[in-house]
């Protein structure tokens, strides 16, 4: 055994200490982004049945959530409004005095230092639970992109920091930037749900936000799983339309899009770690099938590496409290 040429690359893997110090990607808890789901009532937390430790709750309750979030040191919430009534025209989703518009408003008072992200689109508000204005079996762009508009700007009164358009109409990031412009809020970053693909991942998040289609699916507007092309062609328009941050969902199984969507465009990048993975996770822990803390900071950790910013994720606060202990 002399003289062979090869490297011994175990080297730095021999003892915790040296792991550390060659480790690449971390972690933190600024990376973070919590969804919180908004009903009306008040007292109300009722756990999602598909999501064990994610809950729909009335804003006395959200607003004691944002507060803990603060304190673990998680910067963003993300806000999900379930209306009392849905209706044809998603009429909630733009109204002043709307679940999230209240929601806003109540933690803006009472939370400081604490960024409040807003959901635009129109699924949670329609009775139909399709994510824009339908005509037979159709959801029409234009005049939905007008409606999320509408939408964005009340968010933007009630004092969200950033908005985050989910729908994928085409147009919408324009049209949100043109009317919050004109009013005044050019300082608004919008985070666009850019790459937002048509998937199954969403299963239970659609328990969460009462929004799945009455008739039909999401495959109009949402991008089709096979596609990676497409969706450089969807950030790429986002940009031009005035995105600030673009976003990649889901986030496990598309590690390769937040990998070209981070290197080829070097923009500010999000992904969502969305209710079917954290199902899964869940689910198979409670099996005792996976470890949970360590399947939460592989998964975490891996989309990071992959080349997101930040990540949107129901763990957010489970692992702020695991990175906590751990130190
Ligand atoms: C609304 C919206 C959805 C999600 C975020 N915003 C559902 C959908 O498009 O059907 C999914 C989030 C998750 O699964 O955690 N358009
Ligand atoms: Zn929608």
């Amino acid at each position: 055994m002399e003289n062979l040429n090869f490297r011994r690359l175990r080297r730095l893997r021999y003892n915790p200490i040296i792991r550390d110090m060659v480790r690449e990607t971390h972690l933190s808890k600024s990376d973070f982004i919590y969804p919180l789901f908004v009903v009306n009532g008040t007292n109300i937390k009722k756990e999602v049945s598909s999501m064990p430790g994610v809950y729909q709750q009335s804003i006395d309750n959200i607003v004691k959530e944002c507060k803990e979030c603060v304190e673990l040191g998680i910067p963003a919430v993300l806000l999900f409004g379930i209306p009392e009534k849905k209706d044809e025209v998603g009429s909630d989703c733009y109204d002043d005095n709307g679940i999230i518009q209240r929601a806003v408003r109540a933690i803006k008072k009472e939370v400081k230092n604490l960024v409040v992200i807003t959901d635009v689109c129109m699924c949670e508000y329609t009775s139909h639970g399709h994510c824009g204005i339908v005509k037979g079996d159709e959801i029409l762009n234009d005049e939905t992109i007008e409606l999320l508009a509408k939408s964005a700007l009340t968010h933007a009164q009630a004092g969200a920091d950033i908005i985050a358009p989910s729908d994928m109409m085409d147009g919408r990031v324009a049209a949100i930037r043109a009317i919050l412009d004109a009013n005044g809020f050019e300082k608004i970053p919008l985070m666009s749900y850019s790459a937002k693909y048509a998937s199954s991942y969403y299963g239970p998040f659609r328990d969460a936000a009462e929004g799945a289609p009455k008739f039909g699916d999401r495959k109009s507007h949402q991008m089709d799983f096979a596609n990676s092309d497409e969706a450089i062609r969807e950030i790429e328009e986002d940009i031009i339309e005035g995105a600030d941050i673009v976003m990649v969902k889901p986030a496990g199984a598309y590690l390769d899009i937040i990998y070209r969507v981070k290197h080829e465009f070097g923009m500010p990048t999000a992904a969502y770690q969305v209710s079917g993975e954290y199902s899964m996770i869940k689910a198979a822990a409670r099996l005792g099938w996976l470890e949970e803390e360590k399947i939460m900071l592989e998964s975490l950790t891996a989309i990071k590496r992959a080349g997101a910013d930040m990540i949107i994720t129901y763990f957010a606060k489970d692992v702020a409290r695991w990175m906590e202990k751990e130190k």
